[in-house]
């Protein structure tokens, strides 16, 4: 039997930190000569093929904001999938704008983007009563955790439906060595199996470009593949539509 192809979730995240770079004090201006509009990206993006559509609402506002998210929810047909933090502000405004998927991630102040996976053993109950709140409203939870089988295990343990799988150790092995990026390759495959036996649906993503790709799509189980710094880039050379679908054709095999 044929794999599904694997679904791609855009992240427009950096389209927001380029916005803000210029127009911090105007970010809600729209309407007038504020640019990029993130929104405006995703339904590019969208009409390109995305399968969803990630967006990180972060406790510091540092690239997207409280009405992008409002004016995404109701502009997308794709799915949305709401990066955030295990907080109690970001708990309460993910159940009003009700994504059809919350990604829980770590959250630190001095990190330039998400760095390690979510400490889910750790902090095992606060998780497991934010996924209950969410799938009593419908919304479907994702876990960002490293390739870890203490994580994985937690992560189960939780009634979450997704894990995403940290790549950045793989993506940063492959500017090292083959046999580096191979053994974080090769982390990632039991981490895939194992997510797979318990019973999740195995996400993955960061760090992920138009090179690594060939590589990491040779993941078992792979559902969704959530990637947005290079293709926000490419876009700057192709246009955010050639951008997709050539991420799109390569996750997939349909180009070489
Ligand atoms: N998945 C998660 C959980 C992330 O935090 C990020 C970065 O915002 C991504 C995927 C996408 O990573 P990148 O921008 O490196 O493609």
């Amino acid at each position: 039997m044929q794999s599904p192809d694997i679904l791609l979730g855009v992240n427009i995240d950096h389209s927001a930190t380029l916005r803000q770079a210029r127009y911090r004090d105007n970010a809600l201006d729209r309407g007038k000569m504020v640019e990029p509009d993130p929104v405006e990206i995703a339904l590019h993006a969208q009409r390109a093929g995305a399968d969803a559509i990630t967006m990180h609402l972060r406790e510091d506002r540092r690239h997207i904001q409280d009405s992008d998210l409002h004016l995404m929810r109701k502009m997308i047909q794709v799915p949305l999938n709401l990066e955030m933090a295990c907080t109690t502000e970001m708990i309460e405004i993910a159940l009003q704008v009700k994504p059809e998927v919350v990604l829980l991630v770590p959250e630190g102040r001095n990190e330039v983007t998400t760095e390690g996976g979510l400490d889910v053993a750790a902090n095992q109950a606060a998780i497991t009563d934010a996924v209950k709140r969410f799938s009593d409203a419908g919304i479907a939870t994702s876990l960002f955790i490293d390739p870890d089988s203490a994580q994985i295990q937690a992560s189960v343990e939780t009634g979450c439906a997704y894990v995403e799988l940290h790549t950045g150790a793989f993506a940063h092995a492959f500017y090292e060595t083959p046999e580096q990026a191979k053994a974080e390759l090769e982390r990632l495959r039991h981490g895939a199996v194992r997510a797979h036996e318990g019973g999740l649906k195995v996400n993955a993503g960061h760090g992920i470009n138009y090179v690594n790709i060939r590589l990491a799509r040779e993941l078992p189980h792979l559902h969704e593949m959530n990637i947005g710094h290079s293709i926000m880039c490419r876009a700057l050379v192709t246009g955010i539509t050639e951008a997709v679908r050539e991420m799109k054709a390569l996750m997939n095999g349909k180009l070489r």
